[in-house]
Parts: C-alpha cells; structure tokens; sequence
C-alpha cells in the first residue's frame, strides 16, 4: 500500500483516559471534543452521561447512580492527526470493561484531582496501563481550587505509582490565586484569567518574563521561578524514550472545567503520544503498516439503541486497512465473514465507515458471531492475538428463570450478555446450576435490570457471596472432590474451576490435594 496509507496510520493517536471517578475524565473529554471540532456545544458528553439516554431503562441506572457504566469511542481530527479516544467506565464495578478497553489503545491520559490526589481506581488502571507499558500522561486537573502542593502531587506519582515524572508545565499559585502556568516545553507563561492575546506571556533564555509585567509583583512567580529551579536541578531529565516505554510520565497541569491548559495539553500531547504500535500474535509482531487487514473484538454491546436492539463488536484495528464490504476470516470459527455492516464512531452520531486503518476503531453489527477476544484477519496465516486479561470474579449468584415459561429468553439473554463480557457464566458440575461471577455486585444489578428489559427473562438470584475463584491446570479432576466449601464449577469454555469459601478453604484443599495444580488467571498480569 501505498504512502497514503502510511501517512493514515502514522496520524494515528488512540488512547483512553484514565481516572478515580469525580475526577474530570467526562469533562476532560469534552473539552478535547470543543478542541477537536468534533462537538459544537459543551454539555454534551454531559449529558449523554446523565440525560440524553432518559428512554433507555438500562441507562436510567447510570443516571441514578450518577455513573459511566458504558465505554464508547469517539473520534476526531486535529492538525494532521486523527484522534481516538475509548471512554471507560469510572465505576470500579465495571473495571474489566475497562481493561479490555486498555488493550485497544496505545497510550492512555490519566486524570488526577489536584486536591485528592492519587486515588484506589487510579492506581488499578495505572498498573494495567504498566503491565502493557504503554505510555502514559499525567493530567492534574481542578488547578483552579485549593489542591495539595504540586511538589508534593509529584511525590505521590513517584512513591504511590512508582513511575518518573516530568512536569511539562507547573502552576503559579492555585484555587483562588491560581495565575496560570508555567510552561516549560514551550518556555512561555500561560495565564488564567485575562484577555485571550494577552493569554501566553514568552519568556527569554533564563526562563524569565523580560522587562516589566503585573504578574511579576506578585510573590507567587518568584516561587514559582524557585520552583522550576529545584526541578531543573533535582527533578528528572526528560527522554523521549523512556515515555514511549511508559517509565516516564510527562505530566501537565490544569483546569478541565474552565478548559484552560487543555488545548495545550492536547498539542503537546499529541507530539509524543505514540502512533500505533506492532502488536502480539500467536505468529509473532504484526506491523501496523504491513498491507493485510487484522483487527481483535475487544468489546461487544448489546442493544446500544433500545429502538434497533442492535448488537455492536468493537474492532481495534492492528494492521492493513478496513473497507467496507471486504472479507475476513475468523480463525476461532474457522469461517468466512463479509463486513458490510459497520460503523464509526463521532460523539455526536454514528456514521456508516466506509474506510478505516490501522488504529482505529470500527463497530461491526453483530448477530451473535463474534466473541471477546477474537481475531479477524486477511491474512493466509490464520493467527490471532494475544488473549484479552481474565478477570477472576469475587461475587457469585445462583440464577434461574423466574418463570420457567421463558426458559428460551433467559438462555438467549445469558448467551449473549456474557459473550458481551457483562459477566461470567459458571456452570456446577453436578446440577448443572448457573452460577454468574462478577467482580463488582452492580455487574448483577445491571444484568438483573438488562434481563428484564431486553429480554423479557426476569430472573430469582441467589446470593453465594465472595468466594477465591482458582482455575485448574488439568482436564481431568476428580468431581467428588467437590463440595460446599470448595464447590466445582465449570466456565463458558469448559475449564474446571473451584470456588472456595475462602483463604482457609483454599490453603486445606491445597494442603490435602497437592496433585491438583491451581492458578489465578489474574497473576499473569498483576
Ligand atoms: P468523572 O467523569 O471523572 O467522574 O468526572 P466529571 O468530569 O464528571 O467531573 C466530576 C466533578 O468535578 C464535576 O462536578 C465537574 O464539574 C468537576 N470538575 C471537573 N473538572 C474540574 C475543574 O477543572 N475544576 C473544578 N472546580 N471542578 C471540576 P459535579 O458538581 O459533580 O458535577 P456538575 O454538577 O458540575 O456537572
């Protein structure tokens, strides 16, 4: 393919945001939608999150809880890139969406609140983002309040997340003195309030304001001068390099309420965010510039339009380029699938995608084809992709139909809500009871609710509570050895699993079977 297709590829930018929940990441996002052209007005991201869903009942649950509890994409041009960015959910109940969503990108912007600092969801999401070292950006968002002293911000991303940091600006002053900030990759003051000319103050080769200027009677600048100082001194060299390998977070200070050091953030962003990267595969590297079209499901929704019930498969495209109408091969299915159906993704509307390259996103309509995980391919090699993580549930329900009549709606809905990746499906080795998994108990609530209102199947749970979920590296295992303390189960792809009571029932089991070799899926990646 030609240099046309290179150039596509290489403007390529597709990251997600990262962060605590309340800490700015929708609002963040829309600002970088304002940037981007690709929303008019702001309140928009708002109010998909809140209102614009009113007649879905299954949204209506977001909206009382006042939570992100689905991912979507949205894309946008700016200068010669072409951005992505892939929402996650901020609930921690629906972090496996989220991590599924972290293996499509290829860097990821993490948002820390200036005045809480680093919090628990920041620092889960933050070591998944290490464990695929992927570059990441620091955004201290809510400069305009009282927050904790910068310095003291930098101290935590080192001590707490153990990663380098390199402020790409730092502010002067903060809450009600909040001046603006000093821009160090751009050697020039941005300023907070004030009239937009007047908004970048350039500085000369001492990294001063030359001659006279009101900021410079206030006693913050000379801090703040004092400041870089010790981080020109003391602080870390930046290198381009070790923030491609994601060791070293350049990190940027601001406001994404008032939208000031976004656009900043976003250019200076954009120069060293990565394009996208060669991925694994069960036949090595693929190139994302190599000519035949590859791509993994990372992502299905049903039902994203109560008015169509139509299902989505989210493809991360890894290599070649996506036309609509072309065939690919589904190496789990051993089948041949013509892609006809599609569609991007723009904030505001979806769009049919006629075309689409190496680290975009395109959903596919789905029928009930695709799975989680799997690889779609051009190729004559039939390989797939490294497997998505497995989350090992903490929280499991015995579920049945409730009514029996509908035994048929409540299999489809299962079938499909788990290959959705909702929720895990478990079955009892002797009863053949369903069993579900989840790692967060709003996953049941929402299936509970989803079940009712998509498939008509509503359904009795009963409460098994948190059990150690520990796979079994065997085929075989002797089914008696199960029992109430450490009950055998079977997952959707016949793997024996036992759920134990709890760490006692587990450190037993192992002492008196030491022939049955247990593992956690969760440790490989940890
Ligand atoms: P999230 O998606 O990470 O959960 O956070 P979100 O953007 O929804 O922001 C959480 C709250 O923090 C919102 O206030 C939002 O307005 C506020 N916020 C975001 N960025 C800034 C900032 O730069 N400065 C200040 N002062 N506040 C900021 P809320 O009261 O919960 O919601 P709303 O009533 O404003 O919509």
């Amino acid at each position: 393919m030609g240099n046309d297709f290179k150039k596509k590829v290489l403007s390529r930018r597709t990251f997600a945001i990262i962060s605590h929940p309340d800490a700015g990441k929708t609002t963040l996002t829309e600002k970088l939608l304002l940037f981007g052209g690709a929303i008019r007005d702001a309140g928009t991201v708002k109010a998909k999150k809140t209102g614009k869903f009113a007649t879905s009942d299954w949204m209506e649950i977001e909206k009382q809880r006042g939570i992100s509890v689905t991912s979507s994409v949205m894309q946008f041009e700016y200068h010669d890139f072409q951005v992505n960015i892939l929402d996650t959910p901020g609930h921690q109940d629906f972090s496996e969406d989220t991590y599924r969503t972290l293996m499509a990108v290829d860097s990821a912007v993490m948002i820390i609140d200036s005045a809480k600092g680093i919090e628990d969801q920041t620092i889960k999401l933050f070591k998944v983002c290490r464990m695929r070292g992927i570059p990441i950006f620091t955004f201290i968002n809510k400069l305009d309040r009282q927050g904790k002293p910068p310095l003291e911000l930098l101290a935590e991303l080192e001590e707490v997340l153990g990663i380098e940091s390199y402020p790409m600006n730092w502010p002067i002053g903060m809450g009600k003195e909040f001046l603006g900030i000093y821009d160090r990759y751009y050697n020039r003051i941005e300023q907070f309030r004030g009239k937009e000319e007047e908004r970048f103050i350039p500085l000369n080769d001492d990294g001063e304001v030359e001659g006279e200027h009101s900021l410079k009677t206030s006693g913050l600048y000379e801090q703040t001068l004092e400041e870089i100082m010790l981080l020109n001194e003391a602080g870390n060299e930046f290198s381009r390099e070790k923030v491609a390998e994601g060791k070293l977070t350049p990190v940027f200070f601001g406001s994404a309420l008032t939208a000031f050091g976004v656009q900043t953030f976003l250019e200076t962003y954009l120069q060293f965010a990565p394009s996208p990267k060669a991925r694994n595969s069960s036949i090595g590297e693929i190139d994302p510039l190599s000519e035949e079209f590859s791509g993994f499901v990372f992502k299905i929704q049903a039902n994203m339009n109560p008015a169509h019930r139509d299902r989505i498969a989210f493809v991360r495209i890894c290599s070649g380029k996506f036309e609509r109408g072309m065939m690919v091969s589904l190496p789990r299915l051993e089948k041949q699938i013509k892609l006809s159906q599609s569609t991007s993704f723009m904030a505001e509307e979806r769009n049919t995608v006629d075309e689409a390259v190496s680290g975009d996103i395109i959903g596919l309509y789905d029928t009930g084809t695709y799975q989680i995980g799997d690889t779609l391919t051009t190729g004559k090699n039939n390989f797939h992709f490294e497997k998505l993580p497995q989350f090992t549930p903490e929280l499991f329900v015995r579920v049945s139909a409730k009514n029996v009549m509908k035994q048929k709606s409540f299999y489809k809905g299962i079938q499909q809500l788990v290959q959705e990746g909702a929720i895990q499906l478990y079955k009892t080795v002797k009863t053949e009871d369903y069993l579900l998994g989840a790692v967060g108990q709003l996953q049941f609530e929402v299936f509970e609710h989803r079940m009712k209102n998509e498939y008509n199947a509503e359904v009795l749970m009963e409460r098994l509570g948190s059990k150690i979920a520990r796979w079994i590296e065997a085929d075989e295992v002797d089914e008696n050895l199960s029992s109430s303390r450490s009950l055998l189960v079977k997952d959707r792809f016949d793997h024996y699993v036992f759920l134990f009571e709890n760490d006692f029932a587990l450190r037993w089991f192992q002492d008196k079977n030491p022939n049955v070799k247990l593992y956690n899926p969760m440790d490989q990646h940890d």
